[in-house]
Order: structure tokens, then C-alpha cells, then sequence
């Protein structure tokens, strides 16, 4: 069935649906009056249009924040902690619309969008219970008559860059810590999927959030100019991004005038590693669900596939087994397992990886395409075997959903291989050896492991990476420090 038929479910609330930013409690459009427009990735219909703003528009949010910041940061964290328990019930409340706009605007399955809004409203519930713990210390003194304590404050005005491939739960990890910490903030929500932060800013101000405490700026084709004056503008204290490495680091340059807390949460290129002792039925469910989570665009998911050589066909035959039983189709068709691409950009790009490793003598078992009859950001869920490690797809995120299979003979082999990469976000390993299990979890350079599972992402979790995959760690306990500034009081003169 061509895909232009796909339809959507009515919201139950339509005023979710806003097509106007969010800037100092109020619905506003750019100060040119131009407008970008979105599209259903599905269908390629459009969805709506939403202000193409520029740095003057981001410069008035940056101010608006601003005069927030001096009376939120007063503010207790148990009266901020209600803020975001309030509006964590409300995303509960309004679940099947925030999941309804997720599915229309990122294209991903309804189920696994209403696990979006879930995953995302945690976060709220998460900082609202860290709110009230951000503890200082008392510090015993060298010096005799000194007390030391620390106290922790807000930075400041944070600017928030968050992706698309996540729409409520990227912005739900940013805005909760810092929200809880006493900052304000200044959203970019991404070009492409808008919608869902918009809807979350239409139940922030239901829930109480004062006015300039929590704005969203929109924008497509001035992406680079918004964030570059969130970047370099002097009121932003602290900037958390969560995109691509390259973009990583030019934001880092940008920061730099102005020497911002930073915290990146950049691209990955996971190794899944499945050693000769796992079980193979369950590390293939692992595999299957940490390569194909959102059709491969996250960057947890696994990209480099090892096998160790004596389950390697076993292994590869139920993988491949499983990847057939797929439903690839719109998000809100009955079934649906698998959605589209967010674009036609991501799908050459893909395509790309597959062609090289083809090339290179890799052996297309599944997918491999474009699947007819469907719109053209639908790509074949594809799984490749007699994978080599100067494929692209052994050195690059792919981003998709490709699943390269990689024979290996020996732990020591495998552990370099996995650690030969310019980037550490997550890793997962199957093994039942307990000696095994340290060992690994230990030697893999990265910032996250995940043993005997191909899950690891949830608020308890610190999540973040090491080498180029960026810093700083976002949701957990240590998630509110990367918005709080640490402040060392000492006492003198103390009799005793
Ligand atoms: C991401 O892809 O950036 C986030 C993935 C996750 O939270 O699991």
C-alpha cells in the first residue's frame, strides 16, 4: 500500500499541536516572519510549519532566560522538584499525543514511541526526586581555626541542543537536571522533529513552569547561526549537545571565547561482542535489540558486530531468522515494527555503507535496499555477513539499520579491535565466564557497558561516553552536577 495513505491519529488534545516557539511563556514566531516546514518522514506530507528563527530571535530568549535566572535560582529545589513532578504527570496524562507526535514527525513505531514518552517522562520524575539532594560538604581544614564547606549553585543560562532521533526524551535528560539545579534554559529543538518539544513546552507552562524559565527556539536552515550564538553569546553559562561528533567539535570552538561548561553527548560506533560460552538465543535478542532500536539511529546502537568463530553460523542464521520476521512500515500501521529514516539524506548514506562493504566482498544476505512500494526513506532492514574491518562500516556510525557480522577467533583480538576507534559511547558483550566479564568490561574503552544485554539506556543510568564520544553524563545522580557550579566557603578564625 503506498504510503500516502498512512494515517495519522487524531490528537485528543489538538492544542499540542503548536506551530509557534515557545519564548518567555509565550507562543511567538520568528521576527522575519519566516516559517520552515516539517514533514511525516513516512509519507513525506507536510505536518506543519514552525518560525524559522535567527540570532535576534535567539538573543531575545537568551534575555528572557536571564531575568528568569535571577528569581528561579532563589527558588527551593523542593518547590522546583513539584515543578517537575507536575509535569511529569502531565506527560503521563497526555502520553498517547506526545507518542502520536513522536511517530508522525520521527517516524518511529507508535509502540516504541509511547516507550519514548515513558522513557522521557522518567526523567522529569527522576531530577524531580534529585531536585532536593544536590548536597554540598563540610571538608575538615589543614589550617587550624578554618572550616571548609561547598555548596553547589546553578550555572547560569543554559543553551540546550537536542537531536531528533529522540524528540521528548533528549529534552526531558537536559531540561530536568537543570531545571532541578535552579538554571534556565534555551532549547534549539531540531529542524526536523519540533513538534514533540513544542508539546512539551505547552505542558510545562500547565504545570507552573515560570515564564523564561524554559524556552524553545525553532529553526532549520539557520541551525548553524542559532547555534552558533548560543555558543558564543556571554549570558549562556553552559551548553549540552547531543548530535555528531564533527558538529561536537566545532561547538566546542565556538564555546571557547566564552569558556562554557560543556557537556556532548556525541556519535558512538558500538562494538557487540558475542563470545563462544554466551547464550546465543539471548545474545541474538540482545543484538537484534541494540542494533535495530529506532531502524539503527541511535547512537547506542551496536555498529560493529564481532561473533566469535565457533557460533558464528549459528549465530548469524537466528539473527538473520529473526530480521525477517520485521514489519517495515509506517509508525502507525497495525504491526509496524520497524519505521522509516528520518530522510532521504540518512538513507544514501546508508545505502552508501552497504555498497562499500559489497565492494569489498561482504556478502548481502538481507535488505540492501530501498523496499519497493514504500515511500523513500524506507530502507531494508539489512544483515551482512563476511564483514572486514576496512569497511566503512567497521570505522563509521552508520546510523541505520545495517547489521554487519564480524568473525573473530580470540578475546585479546577482539577486545583490540573493539578499542580500535576514535570513539567509546556504549559497548555490550555476551559471555556466562565471570573472569571474562571483568576482564572486558574493564579493557573496553568506552563510556558505557552493557553484559549479556543490548539495553542499557534508562534515568537511574549515567549516560555518556569517552574519547571522541564526548563528556559529561546525563541522567543519574551525576547528571545534575553537569549544571550546578561547585562553591568552596571557607570559615576562619574559629576558637576552639
Ligand atoms: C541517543 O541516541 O543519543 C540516545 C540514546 C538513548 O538514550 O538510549
Amino acid at each position: 500500500m503506498p504510503l500516502s495513505t498512512h494515517s495519522v491519529p487524531p490528537l485528543k488534545d489538538k492544542s499540542l499541536l503548536r506551530e509557534e516557539a515557545f519564548v518567555n511563556g509565550k507562543w511567538v514566531g520568528a521576527k522575519s516572519g519566516k516559517t520552515f516546514d516539517v514533514h511525516d518522514p513516512a509519507s513525506n506530507e507536510k505536518i506543519g510549519s514552525c518560525p524559522e528563527m535567527t540570532r535576534e530571535d535567539v538573543v531575545l530568549a537568551i534575555q528572557h532566560a536571564h531575568t528568569a535566572f535571577k528569581s528561579f535560582k532563589a527558588t527551593t529545589a523542593r518547590e522546583r522538584s513539584r515543578l517537575l513532578r507536575r509535569w511529569y504527570e502531565l506527560m503521563v496524562e497526555n502520553a498517547s499525543d506526545l507518542a502520536t507526535l513522536i511517530t508522525w514527525e520521527n517516524g518511529k513505531p507508535l509502540a516504541d514511541a509511547k516507550g519514548e514518552v515513558t522513557y522521557a517522562a522518567n526523567f522529569f520524575e527522576w531530577f524531580s526526586e534529585e531536585a532536593p539532594r544536590t548536597y554540598g560538604d563540610h571538608i575538615p581544614s589543614s589550617t587550624a581555626g578554618n572550616r571548609i564547606i561547598t555548596i553547589r549553585q546553578p550555572v547560569g543560562v543554559c543553551g540546550l541542543i537536542t537531536p531528533w532521533n529522540f524528540p521528548a526524551a533528549m529534552v526531558t535528560r537536559k531540561v530536568g537536571p537543570a531545571l532541578a539545579a535552579g538554571c534556565t534554559v534555551v532549547v534549539k529543538a531540531p529542524g526536523e522533529t519540533p513538534f514533540t518539544a513544542l508539546a512539551l513546552a505547552e505542558l510545562g507552562k500547565r504545570a507552573g513552569i515560570p515564564d523564561g524559565v524554559f524556552n524553545i527556539v525553532t529553526c532549520h536552515d539557520n541551525t548553524p547561526e542559532v547555534g552558533k550564538e548560543l555558543c558564543e553569546n556571554p549570558t549562556i553559562k553552559k551548553i549540552s549537545f547531543t548530535g555528531s561528533t564533527p558538529v561536537g567539535k566545532l561547538l566546542m570552538q565556538q564555546c571557547s571565547g566564552t569558556l562554557k561548561k560543556l557537556s556532548f553527548e556525541l556519535g558512538g560506533n558500538a562494538p557487540f561482542i558475542v563470545f563462544d560460552d554466551a547464550d546465543v538465543d539471548k545474545a541474538v535478542d540482545g543484538a537484534i535489540a541494540a542494533k535495530f532500536r529506532s531502524s539503527g539511529q541511535t547512537c547506542v546502537c551496536a555498529n560493529r558486530i564481532y561473533i566469535q568463530k565457533g557460533i558464528y553460523q549459528a549465530f548469524a542464521d537466528k539473527f538473520a531468522d529473526k530480521v525477517s520476521n520485521f514489519k517495515v512500515n509506517g509508525g502507525f500501521f497495525e504491526g509496524t515494527t520497524h519505521g522509516p529514516l528520518i530522510h532521504k539524506k540518512a538513507v544514501s548514506k546508508v545505502h552508501d555503507y552497504v555498497e562499500d562493504a559489497r565492494a569489498k566482498g561482504a556478502n548481502v544476505i538481507m535488505g540492501g535496499q530501498c523496499i519497493d512500494g514504500l515511500g523513500p526513506n524506507f530502507y531494508g532492514m539489512t544483515v551482512i555477513t563476511g564483514m572486514k574491518k576496512d569497511m566503512k562500516l567497521h570505522q563509521e556510525e552508520t546510523f541505520g539499520p545495517i547489521a554487519g557480522l564480524f568473525e573473530f577467533d580470540t578475546e585479546a583480538e577482539v577486545v583490540e579491535l573493539a578499542n580500535q576507534s576514535e570513539v567509546g559511547l556504549a559497548g555490550y558483550f555476551y559471555s556466562k565466564d565471570v573472569d571474562r566479564i571483568w576482564r572486558v568490561a574493564e579493557a573496553l574503552e568506552v563510556g558505557m557497558v552493557g553484559i549479556n544485554t543490548g539495553l542499557v539506556s534508562e534515568p537511574a543510568a549515567p549516560f555518556g561516553g569517552v574519547k571522541q564520544s564526548g563528556f559529561g553524563r546525563e541522567g543519574s545522580k551525576y547528571g545534575i552536577d553537569e549544571y550546578t557550579n561547585i562553591k568552596m566557603i571557607t570559615f576562619g578564625g574559629i576558637k576552639a
